[in-house]
């Protein structure tokens, strides 16, 4: 079944940190962030993980550009955003999906804020039926902004189709801080997923590096 194409976007630090051992993630330029509006204003929806909302607490708005809001997808298996948080406003239509086995009060939360809530079956949500489901909402363009582990289920789903990472010139270091793919990681370098760059531009200090993903699985 067809899935949107799907963009993941992200800045890093050289080390390929998302953000600092302590959390701070504030790593894009006033530049780079103008080019992450024009982006979303292109795609048809956001999507991050939980821990970003719970680390960041983002709107996922257009602001600096003109240009529509996209819709918001949150991934949040537990239902553990909460209902007062920037991405539930109501500047653009939400969709958190939830699993089934996730409290029932959390979930009517979610969907008192304004949330459309999808529910799935399992342990973990399975996010190609999610991005199916998507596509059958008549979303093609999907912006992934992370956090690390999101990135990670979803490159390892063979889901992700495009990579903008911007590379800020700064060092952080540190064992604890989130990198731009987390999970379990494949083995061997040999069953890593192999991208080809397709371009590289300089926004401001930061470089702009643009992959495609071969061998995604579109269908
Ligand atoms: N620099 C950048 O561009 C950038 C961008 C975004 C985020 N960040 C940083 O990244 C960090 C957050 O990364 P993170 O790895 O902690 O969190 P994350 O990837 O944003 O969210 C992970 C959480 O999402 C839920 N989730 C993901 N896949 C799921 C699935 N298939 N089924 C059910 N639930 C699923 C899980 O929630 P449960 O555990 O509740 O099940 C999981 O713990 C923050 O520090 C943030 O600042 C940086």
């Amino acid at each position: 079944m067809a899935r949107p194409y799907v963009i993941l976007n992200a800045a890093m630090t050289l080390d390929g940190k998302i953000a600092t051992s302590s959390g701070d993630s504030k790593i894009s330029s006033e530049a780079d962030l103008t080019r992450l509006h024009r982006l979303r204003s292109r795609v048809d929806a956001v999507m991050v993980g939980a821990g970003t909302i719970l680390a960041d607490n983002p709107s996922l708005t257009v602001r600096r550009v003109k240009g529509k809001n996209p819709i918001r997808v949150v991934v949040d298996g537990m239902a553990r955003i909460p209902t007062d948080a920037r991405v539930l406003d109501q500047s653009a239509k939400t969709i958190v999906a939830v699993l089934k086995a996730a409290d029932e009060k959390k979930v009517e939360g979610l969907r008192r804020a304004g949330a459309e809530v999808l529910l799935f079956d399992g342990e973990q949500i399975n996010l190609r039926s999610l991005l199916e489901e998507l596509h059958r909402r008549g979303i093609r363009k999907l912006l992934l902004e992370g956090g690390s582990t999101l990135n990670w289920n979803m490159i390892a789903a063979g889901l992700v189709d495009e990579i903008q990472v911007t590379v800020a010139p700064r060092i952080v270091g540190g064992a604890a801080a989130k990198t731009l793919v987390g999970g379990a990681g494949f083995p061997t370098v040999k069953e890593g997923v192999k991208l080809r760059l397709s371009k590289i531009t300089k926004v401001g200090s930061d470089v702009l590096l643009i992959y495609r993903v071969t061998g995604a699985k579109r269908d």
